[in-house]
């Protein structure tokens, strides 16, 4: 969603903000704009369309002179994609510029009282209301004006703010959405993910909310809404800028499905240490373990599906109920809760509204909070009471692929830990599942290494309107993940089906030549999802298997199988989930679709 930046050092502001916007594209938009200040005033330059229409209005930025400027990258909310909705929004007098990323709930309320005071309105966005407060509010002091307006603005925004009477400097505030400080060489920064920041400088200030940021070229300074300053605290962000560059690939999202061995691999053999595991950050003990009664995992999306899978995984190695929420239903179903929970929350970005809020939901109740994360120093990560951190590096591609595969080894993982701690797996099951999580990286990588097959298939099927994935238990919930997959960056309508409800109804869709991808991974039900297969086969479906290697079961029933190494059962979707990664990118890469910015989609998602 929104994405904003802002730059005050020794370098002309404009070209700095518009690479600082370009590594923000992913997260999804539909205009853009800047604003610098000149002397002691503030000029302006926005356009609806791509980041390149901007470039092309400023001559890469040459056109807006300065040194200290915000930017911003607008998904739309309030108001139609168009220049004037574009931000930075100025203010009546043109003394003021802001850039916004959220939504402000009493906009409404604010702009009528505005207006009474004889402000005029020229867009439809709730942003330009926080203009005019800025400027109706303002006494000469910049500081307070923010105190003031923190204390008006209801719902979740981080603001960019520019004064032409301060032109050494500008101000930053977040509450409930993402804004982090680079602290530069004679420069500082803002930005709403780390990627942003990455060229100028690895020392970050992550904001906690409700602070204000007064950044000049040679100093940060932060204060809390009583005006008294606090100390900035310093993190040090071991990704390099490569990081966040393609590397050569084509597509972020193929560089971070090939990257996946790697991060694998960061993510697990920390924690596996002597035969048994460790993990950082976690002071879930015996006792609070077998006090807990239930465990409910909540997240959106992807990081929805890994919880799926954890369901299956959890309840087979702790016997402890598992219910999985999708975190926009969880906060409004009334759930269940009370000190004997646990809450698994699940994201990358650690900056989903619907998951934060589920989540400080369920901390109201009593229960106790353990997420999974990607971000650090996000949201989430600092909000819940235990962080596993998923080492996949910055996640660019607006489809998940990495941060999804590295989540269902920290699930496996935690299953593994509570199975230890509680004594519900014999060891030697225990030290198995631990040398199986150990060998994932190198068999992931023999996935990947089957590329072209997947590529070939891809070729000869992109153009079907149509595609079912059937599993059954573990097989299932990947089936959901390769489902959304496709459906997300190629456009073709997908539905994910449990194999043995299909014959409840969605069978009378099957019909000649219906593409459907049978999952027949999961050892203990192969048998059974064979007879799923041949129940469609039997009606025309066109079948595709990913099967464990040397599956000649599988291979007499498909039309084309997409092999897998075995590993045991509860790890399995971490290799049977690689196939259908692939095949979703390189059927959209067939259709020439966007496949890192897929449209109507954003990476995170900060607002309801
Ligand atoms: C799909 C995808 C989304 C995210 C979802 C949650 O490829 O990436 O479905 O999984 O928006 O995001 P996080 O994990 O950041 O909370």
């Amino acid at each position: 969603m929104c994405g904003i930046v802002g730059y005050a050092g020794s370098l002309e502001a404009a070209p700095v903000l518009l690479k600082g916007l370009e590594k923000l594209e992913y997260r999804g938009y539909d205009s853009a704009g800047i604003a610098v200040i000149q002397g002691d005033k503030i000029d302006i330059a926005k356009a609806a369309g791509k980041l390149q229409v901007l470039k092309d209005l400023t001559a890469n930025g040459e056109k807006v002179p300065g040194h200290v400027g915000i930017g911003h990258t607008r998904w739309a909310t309030h108001g139609e994609p168009s220049d004037v909705n574009a931000h930075p929004h100025l203010s009546n007098s043109g003394r003021f510029a802001v850039v916004h990323n959220g939504i402000i709930e009493n906009y409404q309320q604010l702009k009528e009282m505005l207006q009474k005071k004889g402000f005029s309105f020229i867009s439809q966005t709730d942003t330009e209301v926080i203009a005019q407060l800025v400027e109706y509010f303002y006494q000469g002091d910049m500081l307070d004006t923010m105190i003031h307006l923190l204390n008006v603005l209801e719902g979740s925004y981080s603001l960019g703010v520019l004064s032409a009477d301060e032109p050494e400097r500008f101000y930053a505030v977040r509450k409930d959405s993402p804004l982090v400080v680079g602290l530069g060489q004679g420069e500082n920064l803002i930005a709403s993910d780390v990627p942003s920041l990455l060229a100028h400088t690895q020392e970050v200030c992550y904001l906690e909310d409700r602070e204000i940021v007064i950044i000049a070229s040679d100093r940060v300074r932060i204060f809390d809404t009583n005006g008294d300053e606090k100390p900035v605290r310093s993190t040090h962000i071991d990704w390099d800028v490569s990081a966040a560059e393609k590397g050569g690939y084509e597509h972020f999202m193929f560089k971070e499905i090939m990257e996946q061995p790697q991060s694998l691999q960061k993510t697990v053999s920390p924690r596996l240490k002597d035969g048994g595991i460790v993990l950082d950050d976690f002071h879930i003990t015996r006792e609070m373990l077998q006090n807990t009664s239930k465990i409910y995992i909540v997240a959106c999306g992807s990081s929805y599906h890994v919880g799926v899978v954890g369901k299956y995984v959890l309840e087979s190695t702790t016997r402890i109920p598992v219910e999985v929420d999708i975190a926009s239903e969880f906060r409004y179903r009334q759930p269940i809760i009370d000190e004997r929970t646990l809450m698994i929350v699940i994201s990358q970005s650690g900056e989903t509204a619907d998951t934060i809020a589920a989540m400080r939901e369920g901390k109201a109740q009593g229960a106790r909070v353990l997420a999974i994360v990607n971000v650090l120093g996000s949201t989430i990560a600092r909000e819940a009471d235990d962080v596993l951190y998923t080492w996949a590096g910055p996640e660019i591609a607006v489809a998940t692929t990495k941060a999804y595969s590295t989540q269902l080894v920290v699930i496996d993982l935690l299953a593994l830990k509570f199975a230890e701690l509680l004594g519900t797996m014999p060891e030697e099951e225990l030290a198995a599942y631990c040398e199986a999580l150990a060998n994932l990286p190198a068999q992931v990588e023999d996935v990947l290494a089957d590329k072209e097959k997947i590529q070939y298939w891809a070729s000869q099927l992109y153009n079907k309107h149509s595609i079912f994935f059937i599993g059954r238990n573990l097989d299932y919930a990947v089936a959901m993940e390769g489902s959304l997959k496709l459906k997300e960056i190629s456009y073709i309508h997908s539905e994910a089906y449990a194999g043995g409800e299909l014959k409840h109804g969605t069978i009378s869709l099957i019909e000649q030549g219906t593409l459907v991808f049978t999952l027949a991974t999961y050892q203990p039900l192969v048998e059974k999802i064979k007879s799923n297969a041949e129940e469609v086969r039997a009606r025309g479906a066109y079948l595709v298997s990913v099967a464990v290697a040397g599956d000649k079961q599988m291979a007499a029933v498909s039309d084309v199988v997409f092999s897998v190494p075995k590993t045991l059962p509860l790890l399995q979707p971490s290799l049977t989930v690689i196939p259908l990664q692939l095949f979703a990118y390189y059927v959209a890469s067939q259709k020439g679709c966007s496949i890192d910015q897929p449209k109507n989609l954003a990476k995170s998602v900060t607002v309801e």
